[in-house]
């Protein structure tokens, strides 16, 4: 199997085995944060992938950091939304909403009320966030009541019910890269003693349950979620990632949840690699994603390590980053100063084939 040959996920047929990543672009209008007109011509743009993954996008307005983070809690920001479904839709692709939280990684300047963000334990997280008097270290959060959780929950189930209105064709739980959900999984980032933390399946629970209530919405062949074992960039670890994820994932499988989408860098070493292990413990589809080109992709998916691949900075750059594939071309760069600022540049005018050749 390659990466042109056509899948099945989520209850959808895909032409390709290839993913467009989640990819945060910070182009959302402030202070709505709807998405603006352009939003419509980025995504067209990448419809020809098999799957498109949205930018992560906020379930509250307590989830808020730099500016231009796109947002799924009002009304406005649905009817934002729906133009793009429509157009991806139009183009023939299929497109998941990826729903998440920042947890310790938001900033009070932006929050409202100037009020501290929450994490599950009063911990903070490495590096620095930007705010408008420049990049600050990342504050100390307040660590959540236990009363408080279920309205978090909540938020991810409102926030589903607005990914369907607006006519998504399912969601993406982002459990990764460090923001709430997986400031729960972790152990350095979580330090609770009552049923949220302390062992594998406390620390999951709050995980679990997102992915129920999501279930609960869009039913279970709608629902993904995506992990990143190896990520410990801000200070989120965890002494034993193989258990804690061999956990999730039996349990995701009991749920018989549409994939998982494992961020595991093609250059982690094999010794190290958790995916063969994952694998067949969830026996659905398995994105895999980091790093990955045209010729990784086709090895990872003939050597049956994965289902489809995902590819993050190759999308930003190549919007027909399918037809790059097909006809063997090669990539436009991205440039990393427009990754998370500007409005057009970067965003929607990296160049097609076609016009290229013109
Ligand atoms: C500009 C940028 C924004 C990103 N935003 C998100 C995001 O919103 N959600 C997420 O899960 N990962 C996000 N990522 C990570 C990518 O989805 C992907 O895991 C990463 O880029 C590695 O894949 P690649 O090597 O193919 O780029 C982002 C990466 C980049 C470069």
């Amino acid at each position: 199997m390659k990466v042109l040959e056509s899948g099945r996920i989520g209850g959808l047929t895909t032409p390709n085995r290839v993913v467009m990543a989640p990819l945060g672009r910070a182009r959302a209008q402030e202070p709505t944060r709807e998405q603006l007109p352009r939003a419509v011509t980025y995504y067209t743009q990448r419809a020809t992938a098999g799957l498109i993954v949205s930018e992560a996008t906020h379930v509250s307005t307590s989830s808020v950091s730099r500016p231009g983070g796109a947002a799924i809690h009002s009304r406005g920001q649905v009817a934002a939304w729906q133009p793009i479904i429509e157009s991806v839709h139009e183009a023939g692709g299929r497109i998941f909403q990826q729903l998440f939280h920042l947890g310790r990684k938001a900033h009070q300047s932006r929050l409202p009320g100037q009020a501290l963000p929450f994490a599950p334990s009063a911990i903070a997280a490495i590096g620095t966030v930007p705010t408008p008097a420049g990049p600050q270290p990342f504050p100390v959060p307040r660590a959540l009541a236990l009363d408080e959780i279920p309205g978090l929950v909540a938020d991810f189930r409102h926030a589903a019910v607005n990914s369907k209105a607006a006519g998504f064709d399912g969601v993406e739980v982002h459990a990764a890269n460090g923001y709430l959900i997986d400031q729960f999984l972790r152990n350095r980032s979580n330090q609770r003693s009552d049923a949220y933390g302390g062992s594998i399946e406390n620390r999951s629970r709050f995980l679990l349950e997102v992915v129920d209530a999501l279930i609960d919405v869009f039913g279970a062949d709608k629902v993904g979620v995506r992990v990143s074992p190896h990520a410990r960039g801000d200070g989120i670890d965890d002494p034993d990632p193989a258990s804690l994820y061999a956990y999730v994932a039996t349990q995701l499988q009991a749920r018989g949840v549409a994939y998982l989408h494992l961020i595991e860098p093609d250059a982690v070493p094999v010794a190290e690699r958790l995916a063969p292990a994952l694998r067949r413990l969830f026996t659905g589809p398995l994105i895999l994603c980091g790093g990955f080109t045209r010729e990784s992709a086709n090895r990872a998916l003939e050597e049956g390590r994965a289902d489809f691949i995902a590819f993050g900075a190759l999308f930003i750059a190549n919007p027909d980053l399918v037809e790059r594939f097909r006809v063997g071309a090669g990539y436009n760069e991205p440039d990393p100063a427009t990754f998370y600022v500007g409005d057009d540049a970067g965003y929607i005018d990296y160049p097609a084939l076609v016009a290229q050749a013109a």
